[in-house]
């Protein structure tokens, strides 16, 4: 991805889920840039949420990248039927299985693009081997598990030594939890250039605000950048 433009996720997590179709909508003509599908399997992450049925459902609703997070272990098993469902983008955990070299040839295999996600407590190193097999690495600036967390600010130095590792890789940083304007400025200063947004986009889910929300994270972003 030589894309260096800022990219805004929002998550999907903190939508209203009865109105699904209208939410992806919402966040579409509200300016996002991906969607951000958050899927958990009561087995990795503590809770449960959505499976490749609902990455099919609203994969005709909007053209945007589908950034699919897979919070799941094993995730070798589903790789095929989420690349079936649409995904453009998909992330699994480092720390999800033994086996992450092969299970991004998988996901390549599938002509979709692969990204490593690390947990607060996984190293950067833990993408040393796989660099050329990644589009993007996502770090994690909460436990995954939950939407409304606080961000945890080792995040910007994680993401710092992520650019650093990366060199001129074309490998994008994205992170993920508890971002909003006040600290998209600082990660965007240390490299990071999509930025997931779940609660700081839908809370309320009134969709009057997210073209608004949206703006005022790439704002802050493109600020630190100048
Ligand atoms: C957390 C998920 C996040 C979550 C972010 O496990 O991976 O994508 O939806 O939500 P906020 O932005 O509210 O922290
Ligand atoms: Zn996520």
């Amino acid at each position: 991805m030589t894309d260096t433009s800022i990219k805004i996720a929002p998550s999907i997590l903190s939508a209203d889920f009865a109105r699904l179709g209208d939410e992806v909508r919402a966040a579409d003509t509200g300016g996002c840039d991906w969607i951000h599908v958050d899927v958990m399997d009561g087995h990795f992450v503590p809770n449960i949420t959505i499976g490749p049925l609902i990455v099919e459902a609203i994969r005709p609703v909007t053209q945007k990248l589908l950034d699919v997070h897979l919070m799941i272990a094993p995730a070798d098993p589903y790789i095929e039927a989420f690349a079936k469902a649409g995904a453009d983008l998909i992330t699994v955990h480092a720390e999800a299985g033994p086996h992450l070299d092969r299970t991004l040839q998988a996901i390549k295999a599938h002509g979709k693009k692969a990204g490593v996600a690390l947990n607060p407590a996984t190293p950067v190193s833990a993408i040393q081997h796989v660099l050329d097999r990644i589009d993007i690495v996502l770090i994690m600036s909460v436990n995954p598990g939950f939407g409304g967390q606080a961000f945890i600010p080792e995040a910007i130095t994680k993401a710092a030594q992520a650019r650093d590792l990366i060199g001129s890789r074309d490998i994008e940083i994205e992170v993920d939890g508890g971002v909003d304007p006040s600290n998209a400025g600082a990660l965007a200063a240390a490299g990071v250039t999509a930025f997931v947004a779940g609660s700081s986009v839908y809370k309320g889910n009134d969709p009057a605000t997210y073209a608004p929300r949206i703006a005022a994270i790439r704002e802050a972003a493109m600020k630190a950048l100048r």
